[in-house]
């Protein structure tokens, strides 16, 4: 585009309009020709300048894609510097997405008007950053610095009503943005200028408990605690020297690797719904939703529907089962009416049957199928629902690990079945894997990406294999970190170091959580099939033996208690892992925690290889969403695939060859791996061009 900014003269104001699709974000032309239209005004003798976006958004922030370029001038504190010593007054309004840079333009301009539509915030902290033109110094002027402090660490958006109370907005508007702007310009005739600059500095915070709450609860993260200096020196500092301040926070943030993981998280995750497939296909309709089977999932994927208004009918074996999947549902909805996420849940109750006749699932549009995790008993269900459901009905299975072309041959219509997998609780869990079968129809796919977006859930594309992208690959960093424990670190150890990198929580803490017994009866199921070379976690057999299922029997990896919810660890458990070690013959070694945590990520990598290899994820970037969405790896970190690029692909090459001298079986190295890493490529070059 030629002139992303263009200035028409209403009755001697100056309206300059920002027109850079699709959210107006202030690229590099875009600050060029703000700065440009500025001049003109003023040179023109405009009275005022009204500061506008055309279509749905002001401005959405800085452009983020030209983040890692080196930056080029007009710089945007330049340019809100120049908006705010302008001639003319001034006014900007705010409509639509009003976020980080794009607010600090606003917060630039003298006078802020909001419509309704707008979401006003400075979420930088979520990419990484700090609001870098000013935003630290000039929002606490208006606000104070306690609310500054909590919309800057947070980075949530506030609506146009919030703005008015907290005092970023001087007028709320019921009109569109342009009238609303040449209007208020009208009524401010003759009042001229009034810098946010000009205001006093805001009162002190206690900034150092502020600083402590951002290490605890953003734990291995620097922008939200950076955040807290950068406010700090709104207060102590006068405004140009805070402005500094600000800066220098700023570019060393922008330096850093976790600004790049995020800004990689940010773009991965609205690429892995851009498929060739669904711009080229219509999804089907979806009005009604039928799920067979009321457990832990079923119970939670209703109400993920039905929070989205989607009527659902449930189907448990019995009428006894099918209550108590009624109950569970309403709890899951009266919490999100605790949460703020609802007014009032008996609406949603309405939309809900549940019942333990299969028949009445014969007229829904969408069928999950969410019963034991047994073959024999897949089959059963899907030739059922081939019996009974009408024509054009979707039929989705939401297993966790088996063969969805096997589910899909016990029908007549293979090509209306596919694999929605879940995450528990479904209704909270952002991830969705849309499992593709061989014979899966092309609108079948593009249902489920869109049904995904319907229940406001991130979708991956997958294909069918063993645990598909996730499971697969959960399924192999759980054998590694077994494998070490035999080896001889502790549980506890491991946990601890990989949250100490960011993981959400240890595998360890996460076995107790979904029960040690659910693993068991895998290894159980897969013993016939052990390769020779496999190691067995026999402590792991020992605890469930003794009845330590995790979490919901009080004992597992962990002791769990009222006084310790989250569990502390437990001797006797060291005391088993050592007898077992000594059964084995294993003299146990010692184990650092980076050591640890490059194992596991080692594990993940060389796997997710295989996974590219095998083509059951498309793309790098599509393991990333699923590692960060579903198993609470570090978002800040990109995904493990972005984390390899970072560690670079030839020393992790090295690093498993040492590996597989210790372990050949185990450590079997991706050819793609080698690949890759031979021919000085990255896993980002495979996202390339497959994205858009
Ligand atoms: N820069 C470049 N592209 C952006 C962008 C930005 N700031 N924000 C959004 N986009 C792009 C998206 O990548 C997407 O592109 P695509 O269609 O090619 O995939 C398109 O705009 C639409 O975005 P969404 O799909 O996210 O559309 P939604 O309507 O769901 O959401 C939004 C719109 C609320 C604006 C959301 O995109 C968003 O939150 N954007 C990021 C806002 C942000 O973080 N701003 C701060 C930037 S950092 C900054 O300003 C630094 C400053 O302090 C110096
Ligand atoms: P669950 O044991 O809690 O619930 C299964 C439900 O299915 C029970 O209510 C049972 O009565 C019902 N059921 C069994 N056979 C039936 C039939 N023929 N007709 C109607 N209802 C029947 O199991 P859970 O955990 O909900 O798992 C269900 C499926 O979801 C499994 O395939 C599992 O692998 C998968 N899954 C589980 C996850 C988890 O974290 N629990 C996560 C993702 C997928």
């Amino acid at each position: 585009m030629n002139n992303p900014v263009r200035l028409d003269l209403e009755n001697g104001i100056a309206v300059v309009t920002i027109d850079n699709p699709p959210v107006n974000a202030l690229s590099h032309a875009v600050r060029a020709g703000l700065l440009r239209m500025i001049d003109t005004a003023e040179a023109g003798g405009a009275q005022a300048i009204v500061l506008i976006g055309a279509g749905r958004d002001f401005i959405a922030g800085a452009d983020i894609s030209e983040f890692g370029s080196p930056p080029k001038e007009p710089y945007l504190p330049d340019l809100c510097r120049r908006i705010e010593k302008s001639s003319c007054p001034v006014i900007a309004v705010l409509h639509g997405a009003t976020l980080g840079g794009g607010l600090e333009v606003a917060l630039s301009a003298h006078y802020r008007v909001a419509t309704q539509t707008a979401r006003i915030g400075l979420p930088e902290v979520l990419l990484g950053i700090i609001p870098g033109a000013g935003g630290t110094q000039r929002l606490p002027r208006l606000t104070g610095a306690e609310a500054a402090l909590d919309l800057i660490t947070t980075g949530r958006h506030v609506t146009a009503k919030t703005a008015l109370e907290l005092g970023i907005v001087d007028h709320l508007a019921n009109a569109p943005p342009k009238e609303a702007g040449l209007a208020f310009a009208e009524n401010i005739k003759g009042q001229g200028q009034r810098p946010t600059s000009d205001l006093p500095q805001p009162d002190a915070a206690d900034f150092d408990a502020w600083y402590s709450r951002m290490e605890q609860v953003h734990r291995g993260q620097s922008a939200p605690k950076t955040a807290v200096r950068a406010i700090e020196a709104a207060s102590s500092l006068p405004f140009e020297e805070g402005l500094l301040r600000e800066r220098d926070l700023f570019l060393t943030l922008m330096d850093s690797p976790q600004r790049a993981g995020l800004i990689h998280a940010f773009f991965a995750e609205r690429a892995v719904s851009k498929l060739p497939e669904l711009k080229e296909t219509n999804p089907r309709d979806i009005h009604t939703i039928g799920i067979l089977g009321g457990g832990t999932m079923g119970a939670g994927i209703a109400a993920a529907c039905l929070l989205k208004s989607l009527p659902v009918t449930l189907v448990d074996r019995t009428r006894a089962a099918a209550d108590a999947a009624r109950e569970r549902i309403a709890q899951s909805i009266q919490g999100a009416v605790k949460r703020g996420k609802l007014e009032d849940a008996a609406p949603v109750m309405d939309q809900l049957v549940t019942t333990a006749e299969d028949l009445d699932l014969a007229d829904a549009d969408l069928i999950i199928e969410a019963v034991f995790e047994d073959m024999e008993t897949k089959h059963e269900v899907f030739a059922r629902l081939d019996a009974i459901c009408k024509p054009g009905a979707i039929l989705a299975t939401n297993t966790s690990y088996l063969d969805i072309n096997v589910i899909a041959a016990r029908t007549s219509r293979p090509e209306d079945v596919i694999g929605l997998h879940f995450f528990s609780p479904a209704h909270i869990m952002k991830l969705l894997e849309i499992v593709v079968a061989d014979k899966t129809a092309p609108d079948v796919i593009a249902t489920g990406f869109s049904f995904a977006k319907r229940l406001g859930k991130t979708a991956v594309r997958a294909g069918v294999c063993d645990g598909f992208i996730g499971n697969r690959i959960l399924s192999r960093y759980r054998m590694a970190m077994d494998n070490l424990v035999l080896d001889g670190a502790s549980p506890y150890q491991i946990d601890n170091a990989l949250t100490e990198f960011g993981m959400a929580m240890g595998p360890f803490a996460v076995a107790d959580l979904a029960g040690l017994d659910i693993a068991w009866a895998a290894r159980k199921r897969k013993a016939a099939s052990r390769t020779p070379y496999e190691r067995i976690p026999t402590f792991a057999d020992r605890l469930c033996e003794m009845g330590r299922f995790g979490r919901k029997t009080g004992q597992g990896f962990y002791l769990y208690s009222e006084k310790a919810p989250q569990g502390i660890p437990d001797p006797e458990v060291e005391a088993i892992i050592a007898e077992e070690r000594a059964k084995a013959d294993i003299i146990p070694r010692d184990f650092r925690d980076d050591e640890i945590v490059l194992r596991f990520m080692l594990a993940i990598v060389n796997e997710a290889a295989y996974i590219l290899d095998d083509g059951i994820a498309r793309r790098p970037l599509d393991i990333d969403v699923t590692l960060v969405y579903g198993y609470g790896f570090p978002r800040w970190r990109g995904g493990p695939m972005h984390w390899a690029d970072q560690a670079g692909l030839g020393r992790l090459l090295d690093s498993l060859h040492t590996l597989q001298d210790e372990d050949p079986h185990f450590w079997a190295i991706a050819p793609l791996l080698s690949r890759l890493a031979q021919s000085d490529q990255s896993f980002a070059d495979l996202n390339k061009g497959m994205s858009r």
